[in-house]
């Protein structure tokens, strides 16, 4: 199966493209030397071919890229002034592709729901593949009319609704550790796993991003967007390959078990807001004083929610999803706490706690601690931590998820439907938030979240 040859960037001028997408393609091409890659970049604002040739140089250096394939991806990238909504421009853009293109949206969800509409006048070119940035839709209802609108353009196959978490070491670790061990998968059920919790906790603010973020939340740009779907991968069953369609499929069939916690998303949610503070030293003002930040939206800075996987393997078991910005302590893991041992033998002292497997994501590593007889008295139990570091990616997190689509394998991208029954647990979230039925707390920026949360 031939490779991507044009990777077709809309929203070419945004934060995402130069922060995340074109690193992410210096790292692959630096690892990859042979790849040839013509990158066109296209957006309403104006930017000359020099500027963008900039652009695309200095995210290049920022990821430390060098060799043959970028110096190649270099001399031909161009620059394509386009209106994303129009058919017409869309028509003259991909007559800019050589060999198979893949058409990125780096944009808003209602742009690209409109660049969608228009691309039905414009005949793609045989395997041209979409790639969809997060939030896919809005809710559930617009992500199923998205979905069908995909649908009538190209197969399934050829559509990438992108998860940069997907790329993360430690989340395809998952499947490692779980599937080529017989040590882990035993236990991992209800009988055995008390609670699970996915957490990544950020030290940044805003960075300027109120445009995108306070319309969307913490429990959008996060839970919906990156942890339900890590939540699939722990919860789900063993895939009989990791082909895309095996994958995918078991992935999806775990996300349809997701209900909120005692199916009440009143009760199985919190929300707050930070006011200012510091961290480490930086001062950050309130989220409602940021520019562009409107305070009637009641946008949340931090979410929790707390989830069932309804199924014969976790009934009964909490999954704890959290996220916030500018917290005191960076904390991004997946952390299991496996039961109590049914009986401690008489005569065996010390704190005698649950098995603790923990997978930490970034720097990636992951540590089970356990009791022993620890050294000293033989009967006194003792902590112990076996630690392992999964090391630096070959590729950084996109750069992983942009090898999939150059290569044409959705394999790490979510299925249409995986994208609607995330929705479909964040939209029941939503309308308790939107009934008024969970209060927006308060926490200072550099805390650890409301006083009375506790961790
Ligand atoms: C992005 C969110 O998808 O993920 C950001 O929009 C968040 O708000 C980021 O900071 C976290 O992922 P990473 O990999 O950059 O730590």
């Amino acid at each position: 199966m031939d490779d991507i040859s044009t990777l077709i960037i809309l929203g070419a001028t945004g934060d995402l493209t130069s922060r995340l997408l074109l690193p992410g393609v210096g790292r692959l091409l630096t690892d990859q030397p042979g790849r040839r890659l013509k990158i066109v970049g296209a957006d309403l604002p104006t930017k000359d071919q020099d500027e963008w040739s900039a652009t695309v140089k200095s995210a290049f250096d920022s990821a430390g890229a060098n060799g043959d394939a970028v110096e190649h991806a270099l001399t031909h990238t161009r620059y394509l002034p386009t209106d994303a909504t129009s058919p017409e421009q869309l028509r003259q853009l991909m007559e800019a592709a050589e060999g198979i293109p893949a058409l990125y949206f780096a944009l808003p969800p209602s742009v690209t729901a409109r660049a969608i509409n228009a691309l039905h006048d414009v005949g793609l070119p045989e395997h041209t593949v979409l790639a969809l940035e997060k939030p896919f839709g809005t809710d559930q209802q617009s992500a199923a009319d998205l979905n069908r609108k995909l649908a009538s353009l190209v197969t399934e196959e050829q559509i990438f609704r992108v998860d940069h978490f997907l790329g993360k070491s430690s989340v395809l670790n998952i499947l490692g550790l779980r599937f080529t061990n017989v040590l882990f998968e035993p236990l991992w059920n209800r009988d055995h796993v008390a609670k699970v919790e996915i957490v990544y906790d950020e030290q940044l603010g805003l960075e300027g991003r109120a445009g995108y973020y306070d319309s969307s939340g913490a429990l959008i740009d996060m839970i919906q967007s990156h942890l339900i779907q890590v939540m699939a991968l722990v919860t789900m069953e063993a895939p009989t390959s990791l082909e895309a369609a095996d994958l995918r499929a078991v992935k999806t069939e775990a996300l349809r078990a997701v209900r909120p916690w005692g199916s009440d998303p009143a009760t199985a949610s919190r929300r707050a807001r930070y006011t200012a503070g510091t961290i480490d030293g930086r001062q950050l003002p309130s989220y409602v004083e940021e520019e562009g930040v409107q305070a009637r939206r009641e946008t949340e800075t931090l979410a929790e929610v707390t989830l069932e996987s309804q199924s014969w393997r976790w009934a009964g078991v909490p999954f704890t999803l959290r996220s916030g910005k500018a917290l005191g302590e960076r904390r991004r893991e997946i952390v299991l706490t496996f039961r109590d041992v049914p009986h401690v033998p008489e005569g065996m002292q010390g704190m005698i706690s649950p098995a603790v497997l923990r997978l930490r994501l970034g720097p990636d590593s992951m540590s089970l601690e356990f009791n022993i007889n620890g050294p000293g008295d033989p009967y006194v139990i003792d902590r112990a931590h076996l630690m392992t570091e999964f090391g630096e990616g070959r590729l950084n997190p996109y750069g992983e998820v942009l090898n999939g689509i150059l290569q044409r394998d959705p394999s790490l991208s979510l299925r249409g439907e995986a994208a609607e029954q995330a929705w479909r647990v964040i939209d029941e979230i939503r309308g308790a938030w939107s009934n008024g039925r969970v209060p927006l707390e308060e926490y200072a920026a550099g805390s650890g979240g409301p006083e009375h949360w506790g961790k």
